[in-house]
């Protein structure tokens, strides 16, 4: 299965696809995860990130595409994946359905955490990252108001959205993905 998982800062995207990947054994591809790591072990992907992560900031689409076009070639990802945080940009949706169409792929769904705008930064500040700090999730829930909700249209319009209230449990938002998704 090929899946990505959308939503704001602490919407859960990371809660959800850990337990998503351990119940359909696929990889997971957490683009925060991968820049952050980037970041600590100073490469060339984590030094062209580090003042866009730090800010709150998107990494330009031009990093973060040829990242994720390199990425999805490796054998780990040949059967299946979840991209969590990505595609981010509608340029970035785009991108992917060019790579997955070179590959003769196709996305199954899109998973999108629907959560109110005071949680999100309830949950965000509740954690400890350099990147968690008030002025910066603000930030990053603005660029994702602005810039990945647009995206929703765009996996709508192909009827590849699966839209989830991510106000409820953990435990409950799994449940509700593996009902829509189908998989018992
Ligand atoms: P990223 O790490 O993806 O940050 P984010 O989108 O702001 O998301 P978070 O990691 O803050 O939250 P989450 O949704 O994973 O929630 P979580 O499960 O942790 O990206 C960081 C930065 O990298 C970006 O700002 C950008 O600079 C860059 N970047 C990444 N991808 C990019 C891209 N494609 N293009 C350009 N730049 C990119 O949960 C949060 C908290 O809530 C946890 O404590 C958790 O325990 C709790 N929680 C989770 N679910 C529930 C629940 N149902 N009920 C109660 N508590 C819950």
């Amino acid at each position: 299965m090929r899946l990505v998982i959308l939503g704001g800062p602490g919407s859960g995207k990371g809660t959800q696809s850990q337990r998503l990947c351990n119940r359909l054994d696929i990889p997971t591809i957490a683009t925060g995860d991968v820049l952050r790591a980037a970041i600590t072990a100073q490469t060339v992907l984590g030094t062209k990130a580090k003042a866009y992560v730090e800010q709150g900031e998107l990494v330009p689409d031009e990093v973060m595409i040829q990242f994720m076009r390199m990425r999805l070639l490796q054998p780990d990802v040949e059967k299946g994946w979840l991209l969590e945080g990505y595609p981010r940009t509608a340029f970035q949706a785009e991108e992917l359905d060019f790579v997955l169409d070179d590959f003769g792929r196709t996305l199954d769904w899109a998973i999108y955490l629907q959560l109110d705008e005071s949680t999100m930064l309830e949950r965000s500040l509740a954690r400890s990252r350099p990147d968690d700090r008030q002025e910066i999730i603000r930030r990053r829930i603005e660029l994702f108001k602005k810039r990945t909700i647009p995206i929703l249209e765009y996996y709508g319009l192909r009827q590849k959205l699966l839209s989830i209230n991510a106000e409820l449990s953990p435990e409950a938002v799994e449940r509700e993905i593996l009902q829509q998704l189908q998989v018992s």
